[in-house]
């Protein structure tokens, strides 16, 4: 039987995204094993989350290095020494390198918290994005798991995952309700790519059927 998929998780904050990946780990719902934490972060919570589950964690400081790519290069270093296979952003606040996509091709997740191509690329991210959605008026907002490419939140999308927007909702309690799918759609995004059932065509992916 082949072993588990490898994935390393690129991460700057607290790491509830993370936390998922690793109980669905633990709990055998999920048929990977998360090889690596990476953070930009010193103090990420996502960190802590890692070492507490006996995962190597490694903080990588940018002002360690001359320039981006010198820093890019040590995280696409750091991923190769741990085996990984595939590469999760989660929460990672870095716009994704172009040498990180060129090392991973078609090997990088990243979740955000909307609908893309809603409320989505440079500077959306965290309460923004769902203040966003807010001030539209939309009634259904949600979060999509695709995969990275060079443009921000543009990759063809895995999963896309729906949450209501209630009338006296703030961008916090928005924000609750879809970070619970967030946690749902990651993990199932890495078991069909650990099942290697997912084939991009284009702009779209085509979810293979399970083999029997
Ligand atoms: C999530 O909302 C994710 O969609 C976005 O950043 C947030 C990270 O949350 N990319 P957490 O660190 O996983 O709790």
């Amino acid at each position: 039987m082949p072993g588990k998929l490898k994935v390393g998780v690129l991460v700057s904050g607290g790491g509830t995204n993370l936390q998922a990946i690793i109980d669905r780990a633990a709990d055998g719902r999920l048929d990977a094993e998360v090889a690596i934490v990476i953070s930009d972060v010193a103090d990420a919570f996502a960190l802590e989350r890692a070492r507490r589950a006996g995962i190597h964690a490694a903080f990588i400081n940018p002002r360690d290095f001359p320039d981006r790519l010198a820093f890019n290069r040590a995280v696409i270093q750091k991923l190769r020494d741990h085996g990984v296979e595939l590469v999760a952003l989660a929460g990672y606040l870095r716009i994704t390198s172009d040498e990180l996509v060129d090392a991973f091709a078609g090997r990088i997740m990243n979740i955000h918290p909307s609908l893309v191509p809603s409320f989505c690329g440079k500077g959306m991210h965290g309460l923004r994005v769902h203040q966003a959605a807010l001030d539209y008026g939309v009634k259904v907002t949600g979060c999509t798991v695709h995969f990275a490419t060079k443009q921000v939140d543009a990759g063809p999308i895995i999963i896309q995952r729906t949450a209501p927007v209630l009338d006296d909702d703030t961008a916090e309690t928005l924000s609750e309700r879809v970070l619970k799918e967030e946690h749902i759609a990651y993990s199932e995004a890495i078991q069909l790519f650990a099942e290697g059932r997912l084939r991009i065509e284009g702009r779209r992916v085509r979810v293979l059927p399970a083999k029997c």
